[in-house]
């Protein structure tokens, strides 16, 4: 019953601030378009178009709570309608502007679909187009047609038009392999090739004419640069304020310049280079069952970044054959090896990076034993030890990525110690490590299905050979010779 309560609160509250965005965004689009009038004598208007916007608006609060769910990579809901619902009123209140002071085909629509593809994926930014244009249908046109009936052109449709043929062929291109420069000229290119659309309605509107054909064309031109400018003056401001992880910004924390991963090169070079080579894994795998690689990169480049505390721990980083661990109790060896997870968190913490990524390096051993040592102490003593103490005291994967890394970690290191050409003998590998960890309960709280077990199966025997890869002996072939 509270809950419900709750509910309803919360409700009317996320109502009540989008009725009041309604009636801004109606009475400044009005003003602006009816400025060659006496604007109050339109204030018949102002009522049901902001009865028309908010409705419009309202359908995007509940697809947001509806719809928009991601287990995997939550943002809460104030943090979704503040993106959502201020880049929309951006991009309206400048489409006004320019619709009174410039050209009615300069809409900047698609810079609502760029941020918001951007900061919180495909889905919500095609919504979020969606409401855009409906909105600049309701304003825009239902304005001009009221303000000026005699006088109504299709410049507007045919701005709105071109607009949409942008935004779906951004969407189209978002999700693959760019960067921001990349989608920049992307974005500018596409709406180059799309200002024909807006010249055709032009046509349509005013018949012939050279001047309103270039008019109409040269203001679409300036509405996909502005809406690109939008985008690159806004999207770092956004990322910053609401701690939005977009693309970019993973590419960027996971450059080989980043000073933390300089550092982990540095102070422990097998535990980077093991972290890269899991890394190539964990992204194919992240690709196959839809997951962001994006994401799932940075998760296994900064998973045992705990290590680089104590690297001489850790086989890969000794050297000389020189194993610390022999002139220490199986106990004080278990402690240092854990502990390079909750080193890892406090390293990761101080560089403030993503929650899904501290999470990952928290949960890639979930609570397992460290059998090694287990077996060592069980070796010197008569008595049962309880393997509770050899054990990770951390927490069991609660994300698919978490789960991802756990799985490719033990593979990566299996066979690397024990490399083998034969794929049923790679297959039998990845196997045993997935039924081992789903034995011991691991994968329990990670949302893990049995076909996302089955494609990391085929995606890790299909990539590791190139990642753990053989290189020809050039002085074994000259003797051959
Ligand atoms: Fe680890
Ligand atoms: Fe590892």
């Amino acid at each position: 019953m509270k809950t419900s309560a709750k509910i309803i609160w919360r409700d009317v509250a996320y109502l009540s601030v989008i009725l009041v965005l309604s009636f801004l965004m109606t009475t400044f689009s009005v003003a602006c378009i009816a400025k060659d009038y006496y604007i109050f004598s339109y204030y018949e208007l102002y009522l049901p178009l902001t009865v028309i916007v908010f409705c419009i608006l309202t359908t995007l609060y509940y697809y947001i709570l509806k719809f928009d769910k991601h287990p995997e990579e939550s943002v809460s809901l104030l943090k979704k309608c503040l993106i959502c619902y201020s880049i929309i009123f951006i991009a309206i209140i400048v489409s006004a502007v320019l619709y009174s002071y410039f050209s009615p085909s300069a809409l900047v629509i698609s810079s609502v679909t760029m941020m918001v593809t951007m900061l919180l994926g495909k889905r919500l930014g095609v919504y979020s187009t969606f409401v855009t244009i409906g909105l600049t249908l309701a304003i825009f046109v239902t304005c001009s047609y009221v303000l000026d009936i005699e006088h109504f052109n299709l410049d507007i449709i045919g701005g709105m038009l071109n607009a949409m043929i942008m935004c779906m062929c951004i969407i189209f291109f978002v999700g693959r392999e760019y960067t921001r420069l990349r989608l920049t000229w992307g974005t500018l290119l596409i709406g180059l090739l799309t200002t024909p659309i807006a010249g055709l309605y032009s046509i349509f509107g005013h018949g012939v004419s050279a001047v309103t054909i270039g008019n109409a064309i040269f203001g679409r031109l300036v509405g996909s640069m502005l809406s690109v400018s939008i985008f690159i003056v806004f999207l770092p401001l956004y990322e910053a304020v609401f701690a939005v992880w977009t693309n970019f910004k993973l590419a960027e924390v996971c450059s080989p310049s980043q000073p933390l991963l300089k550092e982990l090169r540095e102070k422990a070079p097998g535990t980077y280079n093991h972290c890269v080579s899991v890394a190539h894994l964990v992204m194919s795998c992240a690709d196959a069952i839809d997951l962001n690689p994006y994401m799932a990169r940075a998760c296994a480049y900064f998973h045992d970044v705990g290590k680089m505390k104590h690297p001489e721990y850790f086989t890969e980083n000794q050297k000389d054959g020189k194993n610390p661990h022999d002139d220490l109790i199986p106990e004080v060896s278990v402690n240092m090896i854990t502990n390079h997870v909750k080193d890892g968190v406090t390293i990761l913490k101080e560089h403030h990076m993503p929650e899904t990524v501290i999470k990952a390096a928290y949960e890639h051993h979930g609570d397992a034993t460290v059998p090694y040592f287990y077996m060592k102490a069980q070796s010197i003593t008569e008595d049962d030890l309880d393997s509770y103490q050899y054990r990770y005291n951390a927490q069991k994967p609660t994300t698919k990525y978490s789960a991802l890394v756990m799985i490719c970690d033990m593979c990566e290191a299996i066979l690397r110690a024990k490399p083998t050409d034969d794929y049923e003998q790679m297959r039998a590998v990845v196997s045993n490590v997935i039924s081992s960890k789903l034995n011991e309960g691991q994968f329990n709280d990670s949302n893990m299905t049995v076909k996302d077990f089955a494609i990391i199966t085929d995606t890790i025997c299909d990539v590791i050979p190139s990642v753990l890869h053989k290189r020809v002996d050039y002085d074994k072939a000259k003797e051959r010779r």
